[in-house]
């Protein structure tokens, strides 16, 4: 290494600027841009930068954000919406798109439930991994975040998640985890807040232990926007880039200078260039960006994502000349809400109303009134003469959802409600007119407890991108028969969510009390009612599931259980289902989910067509982390297969028994009596032990005699048994046992 290297080294590790590395032309590195964010580019004017979306940036197409696309359960359509989204940051110069977000939705009420993906580890491992896949398959980098537990918005640049071994493992880094298995995203970005009281950009068992020894990871790790405190402890944490650009920081040069950091200098120089390779381009092709094909793709990714959550009496979709008779009431169907705000806000290309969308379909404007203010306040008038287009209308389509405020980054939201003024509208509509069907936009959960009987179809179309009013008319005229499915459930009320008592937590923590029990796995557990269940979603048509097959395949297959079934559409139009595969009954520990999403495919078929589907479910997935033990285990066994068309909607079910290799706890002085008996081995060493001593004497002896005192010895560690009399061991014995040797004196 040449001697002035280091300093510049020492430069690489944090940006030029906002949005820019610094280039080391000595090793051949050039200067990478990056650029929010998950759904649609937010590459800012250089003269004004900011990280949280205030500044206005270019125009680019804004894609349904990550709620929205979560729902449509397509891989490949995700994947589809990625290369899109990477062929625009091509256009544009940009390396690497800060996106997808991947965060767990531990409580409806996180501000930025918009950007994540869902409630479910498996779920959002997948589709993140098709958004990874697609991104960069331009040659442009993704950077996944925001690693890790960062799960709400109060108080998240200093916040300790403080959560259990398990939950971590298997709720809140398992997605992570499964995306970087199966996409490998060449960037990673490490959040604001704290784990379990270390920052997640500081560190060292995040970053380095998990990330990249456990996972193998070879990519990137770049600090959220302001997240690194101790930019030394960072580096050597495993953390490579420190954005945005803090150059006159002395704190690195100095570490530098005194040659504490020579080989985490040299670690970051390699991982930029490795990214830099990744990305390379050739100058020459800024990439074909087609902004109306991106303008079609978001308006058929939308209405792909839609959530038919009722439909009674068939009243959608509505026939081609229900446009007469029809009153479009609701402020969004003219001032439509279709992303977040925040870092993630895009400036779109072009926004198309509900409004403008009806009009372009039949020439003509539709029966409009605004019916509701959308900041809150009532307005007499408004209802009025909403009340009057409905009493004279047919079908009334009633826009709710809501307001841009309630849902940012940087904060998180109050309730699950809509805005009383708009369910006010509602009711005083269903006073005159029984055939309202309602829109709704929102970026997280509102519950439609308190009004779902006043509507006759209810469709969920989150927050649809840029194409809005197109996607909405394709589904209520049924061009598109809804395929979205919940991918988080609609809980009935606020106080019933897993996370209610603990969040957002007080005092600089919060506690993660609900453990692995987020989203469906704590309300089936608790067999609550919901509003909509996990998996939710109708369609224009029906699906019939039949022919299940479920057989365990032999101990050492990677595969532990194969499913076949057959899906056939039985109604009268075209549709897609997905079919979804849930696991339970698995014999890990008494605190195993009553059942768990493990496999799901989405399927197109034409009237009366069926298809056969088979699904592979792996070991690895069916798996569980055992605290004790530190690690993932799968011992087989007997569970259930069940198939369903919901989390709660399940068609088929079957029992399995997969032969397995059962996992041995290793056992420790610590170990009760009940957990020695279950180790043959062991057991058998100490049994000889305790006979050779003339066995187990007095009051202890008396109570193994009777059945209630017996699980009440079997309970009791071998630490503390070896304090009572007449149990013939001592603890040098037990030491001498859990080291694996006989005991001399037997
Ligand atoms: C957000 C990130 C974003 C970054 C850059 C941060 O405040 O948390 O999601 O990518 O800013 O804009």
């Amino acid at each position: 290494m040449p001697a002035s290297l280091p300093a510049q080294l020492a430069a690489l590790t944090t940006g030029a600027d906002y949005w820019t590395t610094n280039p080391l032309p000595e090793i051949g590195l050039r200067a990478l841009r990056l650029a929010d964010g998950p759904h649609g580019l937010r590459v800012q004017d250089d003269e004004n930068p900011d990280h949280l979306g205030i500044g206005r940036s270019e125009k680019a197409t804004c894609f349904p954000p990550a709620v929205t696309l979560a729902s449509s359960w397509d891989p490949a359509l995700v994947q589809e919406v990625g290369s899109a989204l990477g062929r625009e940051a091509r256009s544009k110069g940009v390396d690497m798109v800060l996106g997808p977000g991947m965060n767990i939705k531990r409580s409806p009420l996180c501000g930025r439930n918009f950007e994540y993906l869902s409630e479910d580890p498996f779920f959002t491992g997948t589709m993140a991994a098709a958004m990874i896949r697609g991104i960069q398959s331009e040659g442009v980098a993704a950077c996944v975040k925001h690693f890790a537990v960062n799960n709400q918005e109060t108080d998240r640049l200093r916040v300790s998640a403080d959560v259990a071994p398990r939950a971590l493992r298997e709720i809140y880094l398992r997605g992570f985890e499964i995306a970087v298995r199966d996409a490998n995203p060449w960037g990673v970005m490490a959040s604001y807040n704290r784990i379990n009281g270390v920052f997640a950009s500081e560190n060292a068992w995040l970053l380095t232990s998990v990330l990249r020894d456990e996972w193998g990871y070879d990519g990137v790790v770049v600090s959220d926007w302001g997240a690194v405190h101790d930019p030394v402890a960072a580096l050597k944490a495993g953390l490579d880039l420190r954005m945005p650009g803090r150059l006159e920081d002395p704190r690195i040069g100095k570490a530098a200078a005194a040659e504490e950091i020579d080989r985490e200098l040299e670690r970051t120089a390699i991982r930029l260039k490795l990214l830099a390779d990744r990305t390379s381009r050739d100058a020459a092709d800024p990439g074909d960006v087609d902004l109306d094909a991106h303008h079609r793709l978001t308006r058929r990714a939308a209405a792909e994502s839609a959530v038919l959550l009722k439909n009674e009496q068939a009243t959608l979709p509505l026939e081609p000349g229900a446009m007469k008779r029809l009153a479009v009431i609701g402020e969004l169907a003219r001032s439509p809400r279709y992303q977040g705000a925040g870092s993630s806000a895009v400036n779109p290309v072009r926004v198309v109303s509900a409004l403008d969308a009806l009009k372009e379909r039949s020439g003509r404007s539709p029966r409009f009134e605004p019916g509701y203010r959308l900041d809150g306040i009532h307005d007499e008038n408004l209802v009025t003469a909403a009340v009057a287009a409905a009493a004279a209308a047919e079908t009334v389509v009633l826009f709710l959802g809501l307001p841009p405020e309630f849902e940012s980054e940087g904060r998180d939201r109050k309730d699950i409600s809509l805005p009383a003024n708009q369910v006010a509208v509602l009711e005083r509509l269903a006073a005159v007119n029984g055939r309202i069907v309602v829109v709704l936009s929102n970026g997280s959960v509102v519950t439609t407890a308190g009004w779902r009987d006043n509507a006759v179809s209810i469709v969920e179309f989150w927050l649809t991108g840029q194409a809005h009013g197109d996607s909405v008319a394709d589904v209520l005229f049924g061009d598109v028969n809804p395929s979205g499915k919940l991918a988080e459930t609609i809980p009935v009320r606020l106080e019933d969510t897993p996370s209610f008592l603990d969040f957002p937590g007080e005092g600089g923590h919060v506690l993660y009390g609900e453990g692995i029990f987020v989203g469906y796995r704590y309300f089936d557990a608790r067999n609550m009612p919901v509003d909509y269940p996990f998996g939710h979603g109708l369609s224009y048509t029906t699906f019939e599931y039949s022919d299940l097959t479920v057989s365990g395949r032999e101990a050492d297959s990677p595969i532990a259980i194969i499913v076949s079934v057959r899906v056939k559409n039985t109604g009268v139009c075209a549709g897609a289902e997905v079919v979804q595969v849930y696991v339970g009954g698995i014999q890990e520990s008494p605190s195993t989910p009553v059942r768990e999403l493990k496999a799901f495919r989405k399927v197109h078929l034409e009237p009366g067509e069926s298809a056969m589907l088979t699904f592979e479910l792996s070991r690895e997935e069916l798996g569980h982390y055992s605290t004790a033990m530190d690690e993932w285990i799968y011992d087989g066994g007997p569970s259930t297969v069940y198939l369903g068309a919901s989390s709660r909607d399940l068609r088929l079910s079957a029992p399995v028994d997969v032969p397995a290799h059962r996992v041995a706890r290793p056992l420790t002085v610590w170990s009760t009596f009940g957990e020695w008996q279950n180790d043959p081995e062991a057991h058998a060493r100490l049994a000889r032990l305790i006979e050779n001593r003339g066995g187990i004497r007095g009051r202890m002896a008396d109570l193994l005699e009777d059945e209630t005192g017996r699980a009440s010895v079997l309970s009791f560690p071998l630490r503390a048994l070896v304090e009572f009399p007449g149990f013939p061991v001592e603890l040098d014995d037990v030491e001498l046992l859990v080291s694996g040797s006989d005991h001399p004196k037997t």
